[in-house]
């Protein structure tokens, strides 16, 4: 576990005071964040966007209207980083236009070679803020309303902050970040350079903000970290887990990111006991091959792999398992390629989010031998997407007349529609009234294809 700093007070008031003079002269105190990445991410604009309200902004829905603008960056592939590059680009007429402070955070300001274009070439961004340093954020703003520099700040020493409260979107889907950072170093991946080393909340912290929630009507909680079940707070994952699943509310318990090496059969034994949690998990796999899985640094095979699958459908019949796939990782021969597809015919995921292998400086792959064309990988991504595809929507029709508890979240795109998610989050489109929305609801399944369910929320049931 580690210690938590705490909050700067003192900044925070310096900032408080000097917006309640522009608020007198009229000027908007809007604050906006734009969000790229995880959910982590999301829970850290949550938690930005609480910062920024004990500053005495206020959250508004456009950036025109912004006083304040952050963007929350990822750089897990480099697609995303060039997007945002041009987003942050396209601010700079904001600040013409009205003024507002610019802050980029978030993975990308935890990259050194970026910080220094950032501080180049992008010279209307204000103030810098890797994921660690989030807190710091009234700091850098009262150095610069008091006419002082561009902030860029890093935090070398991994820290906590606790006592943000966050500015949650969803009172009914809450998030709530159980550790932060990771320790793996999968050779692809940036995370660790980025978020720095695991640090775990506490559980009392823990156990007390999911009270909390609970009692304020949430009817999903989801825990997040890079690796939740490597959490070593007090306790461990399985026990954090268990004291979640006593709290009284009519809530369910959803986690992610758990890593396959960590999967502890007391962990499986919680799932399988507690109601509580919902039935879902996400083990990423990344590989069907093991001299991939070993080039990956990713510490398990698919034996184990498979063995973990087995337990965890032993424990909790009727699981959805979703998993990561990187396709074209250096070195991937089709052999390698076809036993990845083969793991996917074999455990049959319910869906699986999968990744074209993006080079990422400073990580051990990128400078790997064996790196493949751009043509190699888009084949096989297709080929790998195909093959889900058919998986996904036979999986689908094993649903179809069934009856299942869904909590709808609001209208979906299709006007006549609204949509929500089962206990295992899957996603339904559904007639249901206003009246539904942020309640578990009966509903029964219609049809399904490889993507959606459709159903009907039976009218005369409660679920309670
Ligand atoms: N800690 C989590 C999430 C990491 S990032 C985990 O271990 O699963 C989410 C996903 O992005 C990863 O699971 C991986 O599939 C993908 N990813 C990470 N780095 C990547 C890279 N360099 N290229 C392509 N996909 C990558
Ligand atoms: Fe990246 Fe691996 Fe850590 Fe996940 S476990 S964040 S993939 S290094
Ligand atoms: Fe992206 Fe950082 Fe999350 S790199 S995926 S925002 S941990």
């Amino acid at each position: 576990m580690s210690d938590s700093v705490s909050l700067p007070l003192g900044a925070m008031e310096d900032v408080r005071r000097e917006n309640e003079k522009r608020a007198r002269r009229g000027e908007p105190l809007g604050v906006f964040v734009l969000t790229f990445g995880c959910q982590q991410n999301e829970a850290d604009s949550e938690k930005l966007l609480g910062l920024a309200s004990m500053m005495g902004y206020r959250p508004v829905e456009t950036p025109e209207e912004a006083a304040l603008l952050l963007v929350n960056t990822c750089a897990v592939r480099e697609h995303a980083e060039k997007k945002v590059l041009s987003i942050i680009g396209g601010l700079q007429h904001h600040k013409k236009k009205n003024g507002a402070l610019i802050g980029v955070v978030g993975c990308m300001a935890a990259e050194e070679h970026r910080l220094e274009e950032l501080k180049k070439s992008y010279p209307y961004v204000d103030v810098t803020l890797d994921p660690a340093s989030l807190a710091r954020l009234p700091e850098a703003i009262a150095k610069r309303l008091s006419g002082g520099g561009r902030s860029f700040l890093r935090t070398e020493e991994a820290t906590l902050a606790e006592g943000i409260p966050p500015c949650r979107r969803d009172s009914r889907r809450a998030s709530v970040s159980i550790m932060y950072g990771c320790n793996n170093f999968c050779s692809y991946c940036i995370v660790p350079y980025t978020r720095g080393r695991e640090r775990s909340r506490s559980a009392e912290a823990i156990l007390s903000e999911v009270r909390a929630l609970a009692e304020g009507g949430a009817r999903e909680i989801l825990l997040l970290g890079q690796n939740v079940n490597s959490y070593a707070g007090e306790c461990d994952f399985a026990t954090l887990l268990s004291r979640l699943a006593r709290v009284d509310g009519d809530f369910i318990i959803r986690f992610m990111t758990s890593h396959p090496k960590d999967v502890s059969d007391r962990l499986i034994e919680v799932i399988g006991r507690e109601e509580k949690i919902a039935p879902a998990f996400h083990l990423p796999l990344q590989s069907g091959s093991d001299r991939i899985l070993r080039a990956m640094n990713r510490r398990y095979d698919t034996a184990r792999y498979l063995a973990t699958v087995d337990k965890l459908r032993a424990a909790r019949p009727g699981i959805v398992l979703t998993s990561d796939i990187i396709v074209g990782f250096p070195g991937e021969t089709e052999e390698d390629f076809e036993a990845t597809l083969n793991v996917l015919r074999t455990v049959r995921y319910d869906m699986v989010y999968s990744f074209l292998y993006s080079r990422r400086r400073g990580t051990p792959a990128a400078t790997m031998e064996g790196y493949l064309s751009e043509e190699v990988r888009a084949d096989r991504m297709r080929r790998l997407l195909d093959l889900q595809t058919s998986i996904s929507a036979e999986i689908g029709k094993t649903y179809e007349g069934r009856t299942l508890r869904v909590l709808v979240d609001g209208p979906s795109k299709n006007p006549e529609l609204y949509s929500g998610r089962t206990e295992g989050g899957k996603l339904v489109h559904l007639k249901a009234t206003p009246a539904d929305v942020g309640e578990w609801k009966t509903v029964h399944i219609d049809r399904a294809d490889a993507y959606a369910m459709y159903g009907t929320v039976k009218e005369s049931e409660d679920t309670k």
